[in-house]
């Protein structure tokens, strides 16, 4: 089948990719040429894993085209919605991209076409943009993407379930006949109305931020009780009423998605009336920003009452593993933050430094890690890549001026640092002091 898909970013650019490799025709349409080049060339613009050997695979079997004019979308049977909704300043979703995306699709838009929505939207924007699709004599559907960066292929071609929202028999069956690959393998499928279809993408977001601020307010009470919330998550974790995903007690949840979701979910409950609602969603934001205030307040504990001019490495700018999205990245905020309090801060990332620097281009980034941790007085690991929870405290002993380390994300083997002589301090946890000073 002839698809496009409009919008190549995280989302757009996998979906293309995923639905060339399921045998369709695609053509990925964007406005940003830098991305749209590198596409064409079978190259990713970000890291996702996987991504780059699909895109040079279904380029080079020459179903998967990319192009920045809206002409090549003509004559597609299928057309997909994948533009960014950011927050605007009122919180709300910011749909400018979305409408002018759409405004330009019915430009070479026929009649008999499907548009499918995917991009996240506040509840009732479906409705409303049926009514200018239809009018072209084309049908709407809405259909939320649930993919996780980091495990965006997967996630696509293998999903928990498809969700189309839909009041077109002919539609179901073209979506069906889109996700054909997918559906022969057993994947759930439901079709519901615009609203329903909305509202189950907000509402899964709303929950899992709401699974993670859970335990971080959890954090919070065990640091001053002096619990373990590790314990405590695997202890809850182990009723499966509960269950231990999502509750890894940490520096909280950031990305394009969560943060903007949630809070543009609570300006949309507000304009329904309905605000009272989601006021827990404010308590969730909030308990989710305090930990970023935890970390800071622990560097300057740790390092006597004042940050300025002290040595300070971070490890981790990505909002999470595997991805170098620093879109709302709690750990790039906390760095910010130790640099605007005159920290002399040095950064790495495993993924993220070019993202890094273009919306924060004068901070010490290094490449090389060891570099970075250079003569550190306390080290921040902030993102829980694989190669930091591997580190080897021992070896990282000698090129560090204090061994301290804050881990931000209970991703570290603390037995093993303390073991090392490094003081190991967690969010939600007893410190822990150095074991062995001697011996390093
Ligand atoms: N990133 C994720 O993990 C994820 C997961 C599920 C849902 N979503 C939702 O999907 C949507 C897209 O998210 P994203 O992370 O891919 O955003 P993104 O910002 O990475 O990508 C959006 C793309 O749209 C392009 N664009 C803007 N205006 C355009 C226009 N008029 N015509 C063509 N292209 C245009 C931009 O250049 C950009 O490449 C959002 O609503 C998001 O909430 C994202």
């Amino acid at each position: 089948m002839r698809i496009s898909v409009i919008g190549c970013g995280y989302l757009g650019a996998v979906h293309a990719a995923a639905m060339a490799s399921l045998g369709h025709d695609v053509v990925g349409i964007d406005l940003d040429e830098r991305k749209i080049d590198l596409l064409a060339r079978g190259e990713s613009p970000f890291f996702e894993p996987g991504l780059p050997e699909m895109l040079a695979e279904q380029t080079a079997s020459g179903r998967l085209r990319f192009s920045d004019s809206i002409e090549e979308a003509r004559g597609a049977k299928v057309h997909f919605l994948a533009l960014g909704t950011p927050q605007s300043s009122s919180g709300s979703a910011d749909l400018s991209h979305l409408l002018t995306a759409v405004a330009d699709l019915l430009l070479v838009l026929q009649p008999g076409d499907l548009v499918v929505g995917k991009s996240t939207v506040p509840v009732g924007t479906a409705a409303h943009l049926a009514l200018t699709i239809e009018a072209a004599g084309a049908t709407l559907a809405w259909n939320p993407e649930f993919l996780r960066e980091g495990h965006a292929i997967a996630d696509t071609v293998k999903p928990d379930r498809l969700v189309y929202g839909v009041n077109d028999e002919r539609a179901v069956a073209l979506l069906d006949e889109v996700y054909g690959g997918i559906l022969a393998l057993g994947t759930p499928r439901m079709v519901t109305d615009f609203a329903t279809a909305e509202l189950v993408k907000v509402a899964a977001n709303a929950f899992l931020a709401t699974k993670i601020s859970f335990i971080n307010a959890m954090a919070e009470i065990a640091e001053v009780a002096g619990a373990d919330v590790t314990q405590l998550a695997d202890a809850i974790g182990m009723d499966d009423r509960i269950g231990r995903r999502f509750l890894n007690a940490g520096l909280g949840f950031g990305g394009g998605c969560l943060p903007k979701d949630i809070r543009g979910f609570i300006a949309r409950a507000k304009e329904l009336g309905v605000g009272d609602s989601l006021a827990f969603l404010h308590e969730v934001d909030r308990i989710n920003l305090r930990r970023r205030d935890r970390v800071v307040t622990l560097v300057r504990d740790e390092l006597g009452g004042s940050i300025a001019n002290h040595r300070v490495a971070v490890l981790g700018l990505s909002f999470k593993p595997d991805s170098d999205d620093v879109r709302d990245s709690p750990a790039l905020d906390v760095a910010c933050r130790l640099v605007l309090e005159g920290a002399r801060v040095s950064l790495t990332d495993p993924q993220a430094i070019e993202t890094s620097k273009r919306l924060m281009p004068s901070l010490d980034y290094r490449d090389d890690m060891l570099d970075a941790v250079a003569d550190a007085e306390v080290l921040l690991v902030l993102t829980e890549w694989r190669e930091y929870r591997d580190l080897d405290p021992v070896s990282l002993a000698d090129r560090v001026a204090g061994r301290t380390v804050i881990d931000a994300r209970n991703c570290l083997d603390v037995e093993r640092w303390q073991a090392a002589g490094w003081r190991v301090v967690s969010l939600g946890r007893p410190v822990a002091a150095p074991r062995v000073l001697s011996d390093v």
